[in-house]
């Protein structure tokens, strides 16, 4: 187990160790560029990435809230009475809502973020709509086992809840790994509810990563603008563009930002070349059939009882139980 407190940078250090400096340096120095997509979420990210979630073409969001309120009671049972309740990358803390709204005696609320500041605001709005919930928050990186609270009172079952097909933003292999990892969290008996984005037509999930009003182009390229602010770069935005594909062979979504000119860039000292039509791959968002997750579930320990889906299946919302 690792400690709660791994955050990126403890107050007071800084270095190549561990860090948006240390990632973006090697992400840029690589001969494939990249840049890993967790550093989309400051604080103008996270607003772009809010009115994503509001766009016509983005299906994900809505999808999965008419999904939860459907199916509320159905998840509730699966769940049971008395459970402790984690939240996994627990942004806004709206879908959780609609659980606490048919939970019987949750013991205690769990939201795990890396962001504390997003955490107590959002923790304290709960508060106020359900003043009988004890909530916890950890700071936490939850792609590594997560250090939970002492429960005020005996708890019946650990639950992760893990929305937003956030999952599908790792590679396969790394899925394999946060999952055991929630698995070593939850403990023997613990249950795991988790929002996966199915495959679907290639135009539609282009559409949802591609919209016609740029939000998504400027949520891409605020990662440049980051940088910049940040990490004392002198990207010039104007001269790289957003790229949204889908990678048939491997049933993601990719992102790029795609270098229009032959350009170098400055970051924290350091310069970075780019020939025209080069591209910084930014994020992969996989989309996965049912049995396609399973399989993934299943080499973490976990087994399906349940699952939920819209009329059109677009988006998933299944109940994993531990195995072993
Ligand atoms: C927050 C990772 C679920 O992959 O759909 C939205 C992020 N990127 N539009 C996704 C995102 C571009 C989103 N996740």
């Amino acid at each position: 187990m690792t400690s709660v407190f791994a955050k990126d940078n403890p107050p007071g250090s800084c270095g190549p160790n561990g860090s948006f400096l240390a990632d973006v340096m090697t992400g840029l120095a690589s001969s494939h560029k990249s840049l890993p997509a967790k550093y989309f979420y400051d604080a103008t990210g996270s607003k772009l990435f809010e009115a994503i979630c509001a766009l016509e073409e983005y299906y994900p969001t809505r999808t999965e809230i008419g999904i939860l309120e459907t199916y509320a009671n159905e998840m509730a049972a699966a769940i049971g009475d008395n459970a402790m309740v984690i939240e996994y990358g627990a942004g806004s803390m709206e879908k959780i809502r609609i659980l606490l709204n048919v939970l019987t005696d949750p013991v205690v609320f769990v939201p795990v973020d890396i962001s504390e500041a997003h955490l107590i605001a959002a923790a304290r709005g709960l508060c106020l709509t359900y003043p009988d919930l004890d909530v916890q928050h950890v700071v936490a990186d939850f792609t590594k086992p997560v250090l939970l609270p002492a429960p005020p009172r005996p708890v019946a079952r650990r639950v992760v809840f893990f929305p937003g097909s956030t999952i599908g933003n790792f590679e396969p292999n790394q899925t394999v790994e946060i999952l055991r990892s929630i698995g070593d969290t939850i403990g023997p008996g613990g249950g795991l509810l988790i929002g996966v984005d199915l495959q679907k037509d290639e135009d539609r999930l282009v559409r949802a990563y591609d919209d016609a009003a740029g939000v998504t182009a400027e949520f891409n390229l605020n990662l440049l603008a980051r940088i910049n602010r940040e990490l004392d770069g002198d990207f010039l935005l104007e001269r790289f563009r957003h790229v949204a594909r889908y990678n048939r062979d491997l049933q993601r979504i990719e992102m790029h930002l795609q270098s229009l000119v032959n350009q170098a860039v400055r970051v924290a000292s350091r310069t970075f070349n780019f020939t025209a039509g080069e591209t910084i791959h930014t994020e992969n968002s996989y989309k996965y059939t049912l049995a396609g997750f399973d399989d993934l579930a299943f080499r973490a320990g976990f087994r399906r009882d349940q699952h939920w889906t819209d009329e059109g299946g677009m988006f998933a919302e299944i109940f994993y139980h531990r195995t072993r």
